[in-house]
């Protein structure tokens, strides 16, 4: 094992048989960044991310689209940090990540990193928030477009303009929804129980103070809300069967919020609704079989994939481990 972790207080000048001395930096493995995703970022994204690699003295490494757990475990053996999006880092990749430091998942939600896992390997873990919201909401709107035009078949649908729109939970992604949504001429509403009604209101957005009132309200719900053990499951049928007839909810989130079998149960009762999501359910077959022309899914999620997002995302990750390594800089750290 090499001496590849080397913090600038260390640095030193040891002499050599000619009388000169060299740096102890320029004797040691420079250090490596594995950039590890099962979904590739675009390809000027790569660059991006190691012209900031490279130009630290850094090496940089790259095993995309990954089909088998085995070869994120063999790649990660001699990463010294790691940048991920969706891939899962758990117990056994942290094992076998022996010289790791530092984990950054270049997006905004780190439900696929054990973070328990990560402090007891002593490896620091972080996300890159906000950094791919304008692509996740753009995105949003679209499928929005798509179920009020009934899925482009041809039969006349409906406009946003003028329509109620929900948005759950106004972080980052949730405020871009709602400048876009406003140009669309919606009148927007947000619940969030963390962020205050002055947040909403200076954006021109209705605060409203329950899930229930959301829902009752909005002709349409985005969601906007992280997957934690509070959220899981938390929208249920009796959730989406306070919306109003011809309702339609929208998941650009996660796909563990939804109780699946309590929405298909409700989308059975309720042939007025449509459920259009970027996260495609557990049962996706079954949704399609049953509810067709009233929901979609998207092949695999592409929120946050746009050259634009990916060149954020990384870049900013990028910049992050550098930062870390250099200068202990724990800004975005999510496992304090
Ligand atoms: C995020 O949490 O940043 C988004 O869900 C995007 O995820 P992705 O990087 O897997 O596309």
């Amino acid at each position: 094992m090499g001496y590849s972790y080397i913090l600038p207080t260390d640095r030193h000048r040891i002499p050599t048989s000619t009388g000169k001395t060299i740096e102890l930096t320029t004797l040691i493995k420079p250090m490596k960044v594995l950039i590890a995703t099962e979904k590739p970022f675009a390809k000027v994204a790569v660059d991006g991310i190691r012209e900031v690699v490279e130009g630290a003295g850094y090496e940089l490494a790259l095993l995309e689209k990954y089909t088998d757990k085995a070869q994120l475990l063999e790649a990660v053996a001699d990463a010294d940090a790691l940048i991920i999006r969706s891939d899962i880092v758990d117990a056994a990749v942290l094992d076998a990540a022996k010289q790791l430091k530092i984990v950054v998942r270049a997006g905004a939600g780190y439900d696929n990193i054990d973070l328990e896992a990560a402090t007891a390997h002593k490896v620091v873990a972080m996300n890159t928030p906000g950094q791919n919201s304008n692509a996740v909401a753009e995105l949003a709107l679209g499928l929005m477009v798509y179920a009020v035009r009934n899925l482009y078949n041809g039969t006349s649908g409906t406009e946003l303009k003028g329509k109620k729109l929900g948005i759950h939970a106004f972080g980052n992604v949730g405020r871009n929804v709602a400048r876009i949504a406003q140009g669309f001429g919606m009148d927007v509403y947000a619940y969030d129980a963390y962020c205050p009604d002055e947040a909403m209101t200076a954006a021109n957005v209705k605060p409203v103070h329950s899930a229930e009132e959301l829902y009752k309200t909005c002709d349409i719900v985005s969601l906007h809300i992280p997957a934690t053990a509070e959220t899981k499951n938390s929208i249920n049928h009796d959730l989406v069967n306070l919306m109003p007839k011809g309702g339609v909810l929208v998941n650009t989130a996660r796909k563990e919020v939804i109780d699946e079998e309590g929405l298909i149960a409700l989308l059975q009762e309720r042939t007025d609704l449509k459920y259009m999501t970027d996260i495609m359910p557990v049962a996706d077959a079954k949704f399609r079989t049953l509810f067709e022309g009233r929901y979609f899914a998207t092949p695999k999620k592409m929120g946050a994939q746009t050259a634009e997002a990916n060149i954020n995302a990384g870049i900013a990750a990028a910049k992050q481990i550098v930062d870390f390594i250099k200068n202990g800089n724990t800004r975005f750290q999510v496992n304090k």
